[in-house]
């Protein structure tokens, strides 16, 4: 048993860091016998130890592993050279209104809906995004240029759905273990997004490019933390052309 333990059962050091709070705490007690508000005190500060590291690396470690896989891919060189360069000049490929997911969005979405959470955005940026990937691909023969790439990079995204809904499989469940639903807007995307009524579908001509740009800026903004810098990636100002401190990022 350590020390920390036998001043208060709270306190279980299996980590230096704990280990380092209570002897802390133990040193500042000493020589007198530890109260019953030094215990609680012991637990506060063990309890707040805990919590910090998960608020702030809300994004687990084995996401971000695939988010920067995926960042990789999605370099601008290639996004100009497969979406842009092999395609005709202004070429344009009919998406539906939800398969257009920008920053914009994103601020609009937070600024709306109460209690939004993180991963309900990450889960739509995901479907949207594979969406998108299946539209390009629809275009592109299989001995067009693109088409590996479009097709690596759908898999891609199928194996981060995996890592995502492994990771969150058990923080999907509420208090009492229910399914947390959606909240209402995001419900309305879904939806439309899946509608098996064509004709209520909107449609926009959006150049391939585009629709990677968006992928590309939009994941830096839901998986922030993923991407060590200083930058916010959810202004649009970020990504503004002409915006000199990214040029050969945006
Ligand atoms: C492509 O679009 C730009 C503006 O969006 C236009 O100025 C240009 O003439 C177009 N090029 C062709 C070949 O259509
Ligand atoms: C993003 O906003 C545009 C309008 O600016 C809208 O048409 C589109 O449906 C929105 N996308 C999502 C996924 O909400």
């Amino acid at each position: 048993m350590c020390d920390c333990e036998r001043y208060s059962p709270v306190c279980s050091c299996n980590s230096k860091q704990k280990r380092a709070v209570c002897s802390n705490l133990k040193a500042s007690l000493e020589p007198g016998t530890m109260t019953r508000t030094a215990a609680w005190l012991c637990g506060l500060l063990l309890g707040f130890v805990w919590v910090v590291p998960t608020v702030v690396m809300s994004t687990p470690a084995e996401l971000c592993k695939s988010m920067n896989t995926l960042k990789a891919s999605l370099n601008l060189i290639n996004r100009r050279q497969y979406m842009k360069h092999n395609f005709p000049i202004n070429y344009t490929i009919r998406v539906h209104y939800e398969e257009v997911f920008r920053v914009h969005n994103i601020s609009r979405l937070r600024a709306r809906v109460q209690g939004l959470e993180a991963r309900e955005l990450q889960n739509l940026w995901l479907l949207v995004n594979q969406q998108v990937l299946k539209r390009i691909l629809r275009v592109l023969p299989e001995r067009h240029p693109s088409h590996k790439y479009t097709s690596d990079l759908e898999n891609l995204f199928r194996m981060v759905q995996q890592v995502f809904q492994q990771v969150f499989q058990q923080q999907q469940l509420g208090p009492q273990g229910e399914e947390r639903e959606p909240p209402e807007r995001i419900q309305e995307i879904l939806d439309r997004m899946s509608d098996p009524d064509v004709k209520v579908w909107k449609w926009k001509s959006v150049r391939p490019k585009a629709l990677l740009d968006n992928c590309y800026r939009t994941m830096h903004c839901l998986f922030q933390d993923c991407f060590q810098s200083n930058e916010d990636f959810c202004s649009i100002l970020h990504w503004r052309k002409g915006n000199k401190r990214l040029p050969k990022q945006a």
